[in-house]
C-alpha cells in the first residue's frame, strides 16, 4: 500500500526538524539557523546545520543532509518506513501498516524488477549447481572444502556453458530483454543479440542490506582471465554503498567486522565461525561503505591479503574507516597470503589469536613505513619521524589526534612534546581542514562541474526566495536543467511554488537513494550567505541564469537530433539578452 504525499507532508508539519534533532544532539543558534556537532563524521567544530525555514540538515564538512526524516534515517539506521512511523507516533498521527512515497513508488516499482530478476537468475545458477549440467561447479567448490551448508547459506551456484539458457529461462519468468540487460544479467551487442554475461563460473550472488540479490561475482574454474566477472552497476547494484555478505554479518551482533578483500575469503571465515566477516565488491573499500559500517559497529578489523598490494589496500581502507570514526585493527596472516589460506592451514583457533593479537592499524602502517628507512642512518629517521609527524597532522579530530600522538610517541620511543611540536609545524604546511570528506560515487564526482552547480544554486535561491518565481518562469523550464536530479526537483518544486506551498524538505523524499538525498539537499542549502548584499546576489543570479541557458542550448547542440536552425538562432539571441535582464531579490 502506497501512502500520500499529503501524509508525508503532514507527518513533517508536525515534526519541525530543529525540535527533533535537539532531542538528539543539544543545538545552538546561530545567526537564522541552528548547529550542532556532526554525527555523522568526526566533527570537533559544530558543522551540521539546520534550517527551521528550510526544514533541512546539512554538514558542511561531510555532506551529509537531508530533512526531518532523512535525518532519523541516518541517524538511527532506520528505514524510511521506520522513520516516518517515528515521527507520526512523536506527533500522535495514525498510519496505515505500509507506508511508502507516492512520488518514489513508479521508481521503486521499476527497482523491485531489476530485482526480482537477479532474484530468478540466482534461483536459476543455484538449481543449475546442484543439476548435471552443474558438475564442474560443485566439484570446484568441494575441492575449495565448501560444505554443503556453506554453500547453501551463501546461495552459491553455477552458470551454464550454454549462456543461452539462462537467458531463456528469466524470459520464460516474464523478463523483458531491456529489464534483463538493466539488471546486468544480459549483455547486448548488434552482432549476438542478446546474450548472458556470465557462462562457465561458479556464482556468488550478492545481497543489499535487506537480504535481496542485487549482482554477482562469477568466478572461473581454475585459470583464465578475468579471475572475477562482476556484475555492472546498476540502479540497484551499487558497488560503493554495498558490501559482500554485509546482511549476515549485520545479524551476526557482533560488536566488530572482519573486512577482507574477497568473495572467497569471506565464505572460509563465515565456515570457520566468523560470521561479522564482508568484503568489498570487487572495488577498492569506498567511504560509502565506512559510512554503512559505522551504524552498526565502531570497530573494524582488516583482514586484507599479505602481500604489497594487500598492504597498501589495507592502509588505504583503514585511513578511510578512521576519518569515519571507526576503530581499526590489522590482523597479520603471515605467513599466509590471505584468510582462506590461513583458516585452511591453521583454523579457526589460531585465527581468532591473530585477532586478539591484531594492531592498531595506523601503528601498523608507521610500521610499514618504518621499514622502509634505514634505522641506522640518523637523518633517515628523522625524516621517519617527520613523516609520521606529516601523517598525524593529517588526522581531523583534535582528540584523536592527541591520542595518537601519545601512543606513536611510546612506539617510536620519542618524548609525546617533542612529536606534538613535529605535528604542529607540519599542520601549517598541509591544506587547510576544509575540504570535504565524502568522495562518494558519481554523484559526488560530478558536483563540481559549473553547470550542475548552477543548476543546484538556482534551486537554492528559489529555496530562499520562492517570490522570485515569477521573474523566472519565463525565462527557465525544468527542461533547461540538463542534470536527472535538478530536473526532477526543478518539474515539482516549480509547480509546488505555482501552487504556494513549496517545501524543500518534501523534494528530499521523493527520492529513495540515500546520496541522491544528500545531492537535493545540497541543491536547497547552497551557499548564499558568502554572496554579500541583494546586489551582489541579484548579479550571481543572472549569471546562474546564463550558465543555466547557454549550458541548455549546448546540450541541444550535442543531442545529435536535429534542430530546427531558426529556432536555435533564436535560442542564441534571447541567450546575449539574459545577460541585460534585471531580477529582483526581496530584502
Ligand atoms: P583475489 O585475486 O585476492 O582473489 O581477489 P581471492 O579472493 O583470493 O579469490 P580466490 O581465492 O582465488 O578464488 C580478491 C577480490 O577481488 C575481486 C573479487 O571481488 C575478489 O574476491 N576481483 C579479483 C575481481 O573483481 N576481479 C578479478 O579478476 C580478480
Ligand atoms: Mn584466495
Amino acid at each position: 500500500m502506497y501512502f500520500p504525499q499529503e501524509l508525508i507532508d503532514q507527518v513533517q508539519q508536525n515534526n519541525d526538524i530543529v525540535d527533533v534533532i535537539n532531542e538528539y544532539i543539544p543545538l545552538t543558534k546561530k545567526g537564522a539557523n541552528y548547529v550542532c556537532l556532526c554525527p555523522f563524521h568526526q566533527d570537533s567544530n559544530p558543522s551540521l546545520t539546520v534550517s527551521r525555514q528550510k526544514q533541512l540538515f546539512k554538514c558542511f564538512a561531510c555532506g551529509e543532509g537531508g530533512n526531518v526524516i532523512t535525518f532519523l534515517q541516518k541517524y538511527d539506521a532506520k528505514s524510511f518506513v521506520e522513520a516516518v512511523q517515528t515521527l507520526a507516533d512523536r506527533a500522535g498521527i495514525k498510519l496505515p501498516e505500509n507506508y511508502q512515497s507516492e512520488y518514489s513508488k513508479e521508481k521503486q516499482d521499476q527497482k523491485q524488477r531489476l530485482i526480482d530478476c537477479n532474484i530468478e537468475a540466482a534461483r536459476y545458477f543455484y538449481a543449475l549447481l546442484r543439476s548435471d549440467d552443474g558438475k564442474k561447479g560443485l566439484e570446484y567448490f568441494k575441492k575449495r572444502e565448501l560444505s554443503d551448508e556453506t554453500m547453501k547459506k551463501f546461495g552459491l551456484g553455477y552458470s551454464n556453458v550454454n549462456g543461452k539458457d539462462c537467458i531463456a529461462y528469466l524470459k520464460n519468468q516474464g523478463f523483458k530483454d531491456k529489464e534483463i540487460i538493466d539488471a546486468g544479467i544480459g549483455v547486448y551487442d548488434e552482432r549476438n543479440g542478446l546474450r548472458a554475461k556470465f557462462w562457465n563460473r561458479v556464482m556468488f550472488p550478492i545481497k543489499n542490506q535487506a537480504g535481496k540479490v542485487i549482482g554477482f561475482g562469477g568466478r572461473v574454474l581454475g585459470e583464465g582471465e578475468p579471475k572475477y566477472l562482476n556484475s555492472p552497476e546498476t540502479p540497484v547494484f551499487n558497488k560503493s554503498t554495498n558490501l559482500y555478505a554485509f546482511d549476515l554479518a549485520k545479524a551476526s551482533r557482533s560488536t566488530y567486522f572482519i573486512l577482507c578483500e574477497g568473495y572467497m575469503d569471506v565464505i572460509a571465515l563465515h565456515q570457520a565461525g566468523f560470521n561479522m566477516a564482508v568484503a568489498s565488491l570487487g572495488t577498492a573499500f569506498t567511504p560509502g561503505q565506512a559510512n554503512i559500517i559505522r551504524r552498526y559497529v565502531k570497530d573494524v578489523y582488516l583482514s586484507y591479503d599479505s602481500d604489497g598490494p594487500g598492504v597498501k589496500a589495507a592502509i588505504r581502507a583503514s585511513k578511510i574507516c578512521r576519518e569515519y570514526g571507526l576503530s581499526c585493527k590489522v590482523i597479520d596472516m603471515s605467513p599466509y597470503k590471505d584468510p582462506d589460506e590461513f583458516i585452511k592451514a591453521l583454523g579457526r583457533d589460531e585465527y581468532q589469536k591473530r585477532i586478539d593479537e591484531a594492531k592498531n592499524a595506523f601503528i601498523f602502517e608507521i610500521g610499514v613505513l618504518r621499514k622502509q628507512y634505514d634505522s641506522s642512518d640518523p637523518d633517515a629517521n628523522t625524516r621517519y619521524d617527520n613523516e609520521v609527524a606529516a601523517l598525524l597532522a593529517e588526522m581531523k579530530d583534535e582528540v584523536q589526534r592527541t591520542n595518537y600522538i601519545k601512543a606513536c610517541a611510546k612506539e617510536m620511543g620519542i618524548s609525546e612534546s617533542t612529536l606534538s611540536d613535529m605535528v604542529a609545524k607540519e599542520a601549517g604546511k598541509v591544506r587547510r581542514f576544509s575540504e570535504p570528506v565524502h568522495e562518494k560515487s558519481g554523484i559526488h564526482e560530478k558536483k563540481d562541474d559549473p553547470n550542475i552547480k548552477a543548476q543546484q544554486l538556482m534551486l537554492t535561491y528559489l529555496a530562499e526566495y520562492p517570490s522570485i518565481y515569477p521573474q523566472l518562469e519565463k525565462i527557465i523550464t525544468p527542461e533547461d536543467f540538463t542534470d536527472e536530479t535538478c530536473r526532477e526537483v526543478a518539474v515539482r518544486f516549480f509547480e509546488d511554488i505555482k501552487n504556494g506551498n513549496a517545501s524543500p524538505a518534501r523534494m528530499v523524499s521523493m527520492f529513495e537513494d540515500e546520496e541522491i538525498q544528500n545531492k537535493v539537499s545540497d541543491m536547497f542549502t547552497g551557499y548564499l550567505n558568502g554572496i554579500e548584499g541583494r546586489e551582489e546576489k541579484e548579479a550571481a543570479l543572472v549569471d546562474i541564469i546564463y550558465r543555466i541557458k547557454a549550458n541548455s542550448l549546448e546540450e541541444m547542440k550535442n543531442s545529435g537530433q536535429s534542430v530546427d536552425p531558426t529556432l536555435f538562432m533564436k535560442k542564441k539571441k534571447e541567450l546575449i539578452d539574459i545577460r541585460r535582464i534585471k531580477i529582483q531579490i526581496p530584502d
